[in-house]
């Protein structure tokens, strides 16, 4: 079983970020550093420090790399979204993008996230407009998804041992975004789209998840033949303004990180669970959120062990 969370390469020199890195996990992804912003700095040029500085920490110690991401909406450099490109040059800097950073990491990263997050979330079922898609996009609006299998298909003639996943927010459970990610992954599948997996990105807010459905839509994916991935899982808490959550929701945070995972560990399609960032000191949450809320994480912000913690640890030892 993969257990893998984000990182962030500025925190790898920091010895208890390291440490605890190197003991938990067997996977990490770059939570930023190979978004375009990072990556691709200039329409010439390509910034691969970053993302080298993980991939050699994960290599001195035995762990995979999953790719994130290789097209998105956002963190995207101005050079991008104010060049007024039109869709023939769009095309080409895609494909460019696409099969340099894909090829750089070629052998290296075993998984991509080639798109994320293609779906609206206030339109549900409907691609989102994107520069990509349809701003002017890259000569495929009208036709649905192309967009998305071009996309796929460049990643697979960049490296063509690795696998390549469609990665959504808001898709994990049955709902009208993963039908309609449901009905694009049984289409490139018939068709031979190179397409291998599905990666539910799991941010959980209000203490909530409806396992029962999250179980079921796991089952429908992996039942196409394509693996799931956990990508992206946190459990948001109310913090106070020192940050701290309330103890007993410690405990409900818990319970969810052991049922999200032992429905993950019943399919034996679901292949790997990662959090995103392991511990509440370095959490995207706390900015998105004014402070308000936080301590989504396994680890607390020294590092100790919270009760999620022990409660991932058990459920992976149940096994499946
Ligand atoms: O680029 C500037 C940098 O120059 C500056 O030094 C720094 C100071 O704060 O800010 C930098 O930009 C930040 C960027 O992360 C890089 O660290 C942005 O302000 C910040 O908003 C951005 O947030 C990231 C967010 O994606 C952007 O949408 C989070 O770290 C990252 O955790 C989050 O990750 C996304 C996944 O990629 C996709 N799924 C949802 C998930 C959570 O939003």
């Amino acid at each position: 079983m993969l257990i893998g969370t984000a990182v962030r390469p500025a925190q790898l020199s920091e010895a208890a970020y390291a440490a605890t890195l190197g003991r938990d996990f067997n996977m990490v992804e770059p939570e930023d550093a190979l978004k375009w912003e990072v990556v691709h700095p200039e329409r010439q040029s390509f910034n691969f420090l970053p993302g080298d500085q993980i991939v050699d920490f994960a290599s001195r110690h035995g762990m995979k790399v999953r790719g994130h991401t290789l097209v998105w909406h956002r963190q995207m450099p101005t050079w991008l979204t104010e060049g007024k490109f039109t869709s023939s040059e769009l095309a080409e800097i895609l494909e460019q993008h696409i099969k340099t950073v894909a090829g750089h990491y070629r052998g290296k990263i075993f998984a991509w996230d080639v798109i994320n997050e293609a779906y609206d979330e206030l339109q549900p079922g409907r691609l989102r407009s994107t520069i990509w898609r349809d701003q002017p996009g890259i000569g495929l609006v009208g036709s649905g998804s192309s967009y998305i299998e071009r996309c796929f298909r460049w990643a697979h003639e960049a490296d063509p041992q690795a696998l390549l996943f469609y990665n959504e927010a808001g898709a994990e459970t049955m709902n009208p975004k993963s039908d309609a990610i449901y009905a694009m992954v049984r289409d490139f599948r018939q068709r031979g789209v190179p397409i291998d997996g599905v990666g539910f990105q799991m941010h959980i807010a209000k203490l909530h998840a409806d396992v029962a459905s999250i179980s079921a839509n796991i089952h429908r994916f992996t039942a196409l033949g394509v693996q799931v991935h956990i990508t992206e899982m946190d459990v948001a808490l109310p913090v106070d303004p020192n940050g701290n959550p309330r103890p007993e929701d410690l405990q409900r945070q818990a319970d969810i990180y052991r049922e999200i995972a032992t429905a993950c560990l019943s399919h034996p399609g679901c292949t790997a669970i990662q959090t995103w960032g392991f511990t509440d000191k370095y959490s995207w949450i706390g900015s998105h959120s004014k402070q308000t809320q936080g301590a989504a994480l396994p680890f607390d912000r020294n590092y100790r062990a919270k009760p999620a913690y022990e409660a991932l640890r058990k459920a992976l030892e149940a096994g499946r």
